[in-house]
């Protein structure tokens, strides 16, 4: 078999085999087939797409690339996938959550890149709290408490983190079955029976309607199911921010206000539904039944409770919650709206990228973020503005940073006269 041929193939707009695949993802992860092979067969999948019998291979080759995680020992393993947000921390409130309810969440998570944050850099933001242990630690933490969130490992999926790096410089990334596969990959590896994702649509998500990501997810469904998993995604919105803060400590400070039952809003609707599912398709349960244990767990204080009891196990000095003591940047300025109106759209990869000029993301892989820095929205999309109103706090700890971050929101933001229709938070569920 030869590389050349499976990318003249693809260049056709043939169907791959099996075989053909295998080839592919073996020979790329062992190094013998070189990059410019691998990134002329991605850019001839973004053109000629893949079926979702070969982005299932792909995936399941993917997988097999590294290590796999076996949680066979622990009952009722579940999992959540977001394809990426601005804002986005729902993690930290579906975690506990899914634990007070009987789950074991047993998570891997990564760090964030670009204009969204990532779970491992805002936990970070809690001192001590330690983002890897032994994978007996893991194993005894999830079996004691119901939940742990550890950084992804090194070799899990290799395959997947050699091509995403590829495909990342070679405007590759945007390609539905290299998407699929490579998330799919990481969370098959990563052992959970129950995977629920939260495909996102908008300015600040990789899908830009919601009839594409409703493509993405049944993709990503099937191919969780045809691997033996329950499998379900959610549509959400990510035309906006995901909640009100932006930023890693400050959403830690986020989703503890929700957890306490001090704001509800879209972020909980999102959790609600994201737990409730993942409840209703693990123990069979109906969703309604399903929603209504969720509520009450995070309304009654239970999720908060074992919100606590997850930092402590994993080192984390719990005063910092307890007494509202997070870090948050040290300068900080007000960005008033500089006319009146309703506000319209509220870009979100526009404000994810002003907190990243806050100093709150990585440009690089290699860079360290501000974890005290980022952004509160004041106001939202739907909201009525008075010239002079202030519509975001900024915080960094570099204070040359503030000015050049203020233009850019105001850039974010689009004004109207009339109130606009707002899109629902939850466009669908896919099953
Ligand atoms: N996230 C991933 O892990 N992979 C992609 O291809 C896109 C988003």
């Amino acid at each position: 078999m030869r590389m050349y041929d499976i990318i003249a193939k693809k260049k056709h707009g043939c169907v791959l085999s099996d075989e053909e695949i295998k080839f592919f993802i073996d020979g790329y992860t062992s190094g013998s087939i070189p990059d410019y092979q691998a990134s002329a067969l991605c850019m001839a999948i973004c053109f000629k797409g893949m079926t979702d019998e070969e982005a299932a291979q792909l995936t399941f080759h993917m997988m097999h690339s590294g290590d796999t995680v076996d949680l066979s020992a622990l009952p009722n393993t579940a999992d959540k996938h977001s394809t990426g947000g601005v804002g986005d921390k729902t993690s930290l409130i579906i975690a506990p959550t899914a634990a007070v309810l009987g789950l074991s969440v047993a998570k891997m998570s990564g760090r964030g890149l670009g204009h969204t944050g990532g779970t491992i850099d805002k936990l970070e933001s809690i001192p001590g709290f330690r983002t890897t242990l032994t994978s007996e630690e893991f194993m005894s933490q999830v079996k004691n408490i119901g939940v742990a969130i550890i950084a992804q490992s090194g070799n899990l999926a290799p395959a997947d983190k050699k091509l995403y790096s590829l495909r990342d410089v070679t405007a590759t990334v945007d390609s539905l079955p290299l998407i699929a596969s490579s998330i799919m990959s990481k969370k098959l590896a990563s052992g959970a029976e129950t995977i629920v994702l939260d495909v996102k649509y908008g300015s600040g998500a990789f899908m830009k309607t919601p009839e594409d990501a409703t493509h993405l997810a049944e993709v990503m469904v099937n191919i969780g199911k045809a691997n033996g998993r329950k499998m379900c995604a959610l549509i959400t919105d990510m035309d906006k921010p995901l909640g009100k803060n932006i930023g890693n400590s400050l959403e830690i400070i986020e989703a503890v206000e929700v957890l306490r039952g001090e704001s509800k809003g879209e972020l909980y609707d999102v959790c609600v539904a994201l737990i409730s599912n993942m409840l209703s398709i693990s123990t069979g349960i109906s969703y309604a039944e399903a929603e209504e244990k969720t509520k009450d767990a995070i309304d009654s204080g239970r999720s908060y409770k074992k919100f606590l009891e997850w930092i402590s196990a994993q080192g984390g000095d719990v005063s910092y919650i307890t007494e509202n003591k997070l870090p948050v940047g040290k300068f900080n300025d007000v960005v008033a709206a500089d006319c009146s109106g309703y506000i319209a759209h509220l870009d979100a990869e526009c404000i994810g990228s002003a907190a990243c000029a806050l100093g709150a993301g990585r440009v690089t892989k290699d860079d360290s973020p501000d974890l005290s820095a980022g952004i509160i929205i004041e106001k939202n999309v739907g909201d009525y503005v008075q010239k002079g109103e202030t519509l975001a706090t900024l915080y960094t700890s570099d204070s040359t940073k503030l000015e050049s971050a203020k233009k850019a929101i105001l850039s974010c933001i689009k004004y109207s006269d009339k109130q606009p229709e707002s899109n629902p938070i939850i466009y669908k569920t896919v099953y």
